[in-house]
């Protein structure tokens, strides 16, 4: 927003990330998002607070961005950091403003918030809510923010209300809609509706090639040609499409969780039973993973040195949320196997999350002495080794590629046994 020239005030309740925000430093890695950090800074454009007040007496428009992760105790979202939001920044709302949602939400959250504001903002009516999901996907969040595919913008029932808010969201999403952006309104919850729906689809699609992996695994044919030439068909569409390993992160498996759960408070369970088997084709993905590799090390792990490329959910990030791959790994330290993580980015948090993995400072250091070298997030770099580089430093040449990204051919022709996931 900041660089699109507007003046933003961004507040966190964390001290120390607003600390590391405002010396220009981010707390997460996020490719080429420090350098439009630091110049909005430098410009003056972009200030952040700790305060609730500065942010209400600052704002025209409050962007909602506050996470809804999985409840400890079920599937639904955990909305305590959003109604914290809103219960600290309406009361002090003394002039007309915009607040817009962008959390993931329970479709019906909405609602209950726009009532939230009425109650309490001094201002009343004039602190209209709308509703304004987020697509952008890490690791492409500069570009997905600046060059959206589709805004879409939930308004309230009350036809003024409505109005403005449409033509504060226009203003605020100007450039991208000068650049021809798809600019779609609708009614509050399915607004929220949308982003469940959509990663729900994602998801699903990945799941289904997941699925057809299985199939394949039972029956000798290789997904990765079966994927390919499903993509042509451009109904089908090649993106997401991609078997491996399977999906993971902070969104998609919080998401489908929630709307699950979400669907059976609403009385209508059976509509998402899907998602279930889309949950399970998914986590099966990681159980197969350690199967193929136990086989290939002759049944046990006890004793046998793994090497584990990739800890990060997906490549380019450093989130470690859900992620499959430090999945994996822990699973093979819990059946005795000596594991060795490398992720170009994501040490810091993997170590956090999983402490009693070992950690290398490079993929050639964690493969040193391993038994078997499982690729698991497909990161450039892991993408582009060599069967070369790789042979002097192991003790054994068995090569796991749960995302598919190696050239099979080159690696046998080398002397390595190549393992994948629904291949034969
Ligand atoms: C996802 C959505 O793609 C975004 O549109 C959405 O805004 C975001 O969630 C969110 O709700 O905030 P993200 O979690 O950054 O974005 O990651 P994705 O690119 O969707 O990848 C998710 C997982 O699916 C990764 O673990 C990836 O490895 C896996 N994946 C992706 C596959 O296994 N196969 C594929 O073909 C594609």
């Amino acid at each position: 927003m900041a660089d699109l020239g507007f003046e933003v005030l961004g507040l966190d309740v964390d001290e120390d990330r607003i600390a590391r925000l405002s010396g220009g430093d981010l707390p997460f890695y996020e490719p080429g998002l420090e350098p439009v950090l630091r110049r909005n800074l430098a410009d003056g454009r972009l200030r952040f607070s700790t305060s609730f007040r500065d942010l209400a007496d600052f704002g025209d428009v409050h962007f909602l961005c506050v996470g809804t992760p999985q409840r400890a105790d079920g599937y639904a979202a955990d909305l305590g950091h959003l109604d914290a939001a809103v219960a600290a920044l309406a009361p002090l709302l003394r002039r007309p403003c915009l607040v817009v949602g962008k959390s993931t939400v329970p479709v019906g959250t909405a609602a209950h918030l726009a009532r939230t504001l009425a109650d309490l903002a001094p201002v009343g009516g004039d602190a209209v809510l709308a509703w304004n999901p987020e697509f952008l996907r890490e690791g492409f969040a500069v570009h997905d923010t600046l060059h959206p595919d589709r805004i879409v913008a939930g308004l309230p029932a009350e036809q003024g209300a409505a109005g403005h808010a449409e033509k504060v969201l226009r203003e605020v999403y100007a450039a991208a809609l000068a650049d021809g952006t798809p600019f779609v309104t609708a009614d509050l919850p399915t607004a929220e509706l949308v982003k469940t729906a959509a990663n729900a689809f994602l998801a699903t699609k990945i799941s289904f090639i997941n699925a057809m992996a299985e199939v394949c695994e039972a029956s000798g044919a290789d997904v990765t040609r079966l994927a390919e030439a499903l993509a042509l068909d451009d109904r089908i569409g090649g993106r997401f499409l991609g078997p491996g390993l399977g999906f993971g992160g902070g969104c998609l498996p919080k998401d489908i969780r929630a709307f699950m759960a979400r669907a059976d408070e609403l009385g209508a369970p059976r509509a998402l039973g899907f998602l279930r088997e889309v949950d399970e084709i998914n986590v099966r993905r990681r159980a197969r993973t350690v199967e193929v590799a136990r086989r290939a090390l002759g049944g046990s792990f006890a004793g046998r040195a793994v090497a584990v490329l990739g800890a990060a959910f997906k490549p380019d990030s450093d989130d470690v949320r859900d992620s499959p791959a430090l999945d994996v790994a822990a699973a093979i330290r819990a059946e005795g196997g000596t594991v060795t993580v490398h992720d170009p980015r994501a040490m810091a948090n993997a170590r956090r999350a999983q402490p009693s993995l070992r950690y290398a400072g490079s993929a050639l250091e964690a493969a040193r002495g391993a038994d078997a070298v499982l690729l698991l997030t497909e990161w450039r770099e892991f993408r582009e080794l060599a069967p070369s580089d790789l042979a002097p430093v192991v003790a054994g040449r068995i090569v796991v590629d749960a995302r598919n990204v190696l050239d099979p051919a080159a690696w046998r022709a080398a002397g390595w046994t190549y393992l994948a996931l629904g291949r034969p």
